[in-house]
């Protein structure tokens, strides 16, 4: 394959996503559209990728970083001026183009375009495909003889052209002279105003060089994201595609359309998934683990055999055979080891809970270590907050945290220790010792005499 350079158009206002975030922006699967774009060329190593910016065009700049050059269009006069932008940026050959709002389409499917383009010798080959609603689409206008005369906006299209199927999928690789001799005479006599890319095939059909389309095999690839209709709808068809690949992997997604992966997640096999689980982030998940509806999972590592229950996970590392939830929410910078446990409305925060501990119901837990076999009881706080500073509590190996304990940080309860059910602890507990902190219950005889009663 030859060297080509690639420009992603990415400078129109995308008005249509009534949105204050350039279109190009707004995430598929956890990814930015343009990432999918320039995830799609990267591995077909053009010498060059030149994005052309314009609205938000510091944003996308920010975004995209050191993976693209930039070119500016000041002023948004349509996808023919775009493309003209870009002119000084290349480097001789042949240009791929593509638009920032199509983020489907796959590295075989543009490969495939390349090679049909190499094998014609076309000025130009365009990307089509067959669409079940060609509405807002340009049009794939070809003579009786099948060869392609030119593209008609929808805007601009006939009764009868409507009626075409085959769309421009808004991909083209082009000879560049030609492309640039082709856009100097494009004109915005349309209904739009604009200066369209795709009037450069008529005009170069014109000026009697060959021109060509190559038909995508899947319309699904390429969806363009105008409005937020269209952007649900790539989601959705982003995320059945990433599903697929883990089912194919050995994972079990028992409702995989209400599942929702992101991009970057991996699964190990035998996982199973139930339905309205979301997996986002840099994510990954061992083998065998079960997750239940309602979990959330972000940036989470997870070892294998874990049951996380109707649960949200936040940037920690949970080892193996582990049982969460259901309602615990363990917050970002945790541990959680071997077998351990978290109950109903359990928060863990930046705190490690060593292995085979247990926090069972309605405790929270900040900034503590907790060693192995811990029990921690029932509506326990680990008070860790002064309204300006944050402060660690240790507590030991087997150590025996009684019910509804305030632990007030710093404090460092020992191996095998004690606290005293119902206790605000304040000072360190040593080995062995019980900590009890509470006022003693004293009983005041007759005193129901001295109550008053309502006389029914
Ligand atoms: C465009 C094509 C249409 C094709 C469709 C495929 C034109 C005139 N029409 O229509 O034939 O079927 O894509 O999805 O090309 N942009 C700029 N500068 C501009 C205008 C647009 O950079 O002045 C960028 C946009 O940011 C976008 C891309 O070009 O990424 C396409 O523009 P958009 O307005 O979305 O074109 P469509 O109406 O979808
Ligand atoms: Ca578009």
């Amino acid at each position: 394959m030859t060297q080509i350079n690639v420009v992603i158009l990415a400078a129109g206002n995308g008005s249509r996503m009534k949105s204050k975030r350039p279109k190009v922006l707004h995430e598929v699967a956890g990814r930015a559209m343009i990432d999918w774009v320039i995830t799609a060329v990267q591995p077909l190593q053009p010498q060059k990728i030149i994005t052309v910016t314009g609205v938000g065009a510091e944003a996308v700049r920010d975004h995209v970083g050191n993976r693209s050059e930039f070119a500016t269009q000041a002023e948004q006069l349509g996808t023919g001026h775009a493309v003209m932008q870009a002119q000084d940026y290349l480097q001789a050959g042949a240009t791929l183009i593509l638009s920032g709002d199509t983020p489907l389409f796959t590295t075989d499917t543009l490969a495939a375009l390349i090679t049909e383009h190499e094998r014609t010798q076309n000025a130009v080959t365009v990307l089509t495909a067959e669409a079940p609603d060609p509405t807002g689409y340009g049009r794939i206008v070809r003579g009786e003889d099948g060869m392609v005369l030119k593209i008609v906006e929808e805007k601009d299209a006939s009764v009868t052209e409507r009626r075409i199927q085959e769309i421009n999928t808004g991909v083209y690789i082009f000879n560049n002279d030609l492309l640039f001799a082709a856009l100097s005479k494009v004109n915005n006599d349309n209904a739009q105003q604009e200066y369209y890319l795709p009037d450069t095939l008529d005009i170069l059909r014109e000026m009697g060089y060959p021109i060509g389309a190559y038909q995508a095999l899947d319309f699904e690839e390429s969806m363009g994201v105008n409005d937020r209709v269209a952007l649900a709808a790539a989601n959705q068809a982003m995320r059945r595609r990433i599903n697929r690949q883990h089912m194919k992997n050995g994972v079990t997604l028992l409702d995989p359309a209400t599942t929702n992966i992101g991009a970057d997640v991996t699964i190990g096999q035998d996982t199973v998934i139930e339905g309205n689980v979301t997996l986002q982030g840099q994510t990954s998940l061992g083998s065998g683990n079960y997750l239940t509806a309602g979990s959330r999972l972000v940036d989470m590592q997870l070892g294998d055999d874990n049951v996380i229950t109707s649960s949200t996970l936040e940037a920690s590392i949970i080892a193996n055979r582990t049982t969460i939830g259901p309602y615990a929410h363990v917050r970002p910078n945790s541990t959680i080891a071997d077998q351990a446990h978290l109950g109903n409305f359990v928060e863990v925060k930046q705190a490690s809970i060593g292995q085979g501990s247990k926090v069972g119901h309605l405790s929270y837990v900040g900034n503590a270590n907790l060693g192995a076999a811990v029990n921690v009881g029932a509506g326990t706080i680990f008070v860790n907050y002064d309204g300006v500073h944050k402060f660690n509590t240790t507590v030991g190996d087997r150590a025996f945290i009684g019910s509804n304990t305030k632990i007030i940080a710093p404090v460092t309860i020992a191996d095998e220790s004690i606290t005293a059910a119902g206790s605000t602890i304040t000072a360190d507990i040593g080995y062995h010792e019980m900590g009890i902190a509470r006022s003693r219950q004293t009983n005041k005889k007759d005193f129901w005499d001295r109550m008053p009663h309502k006389k029914d």
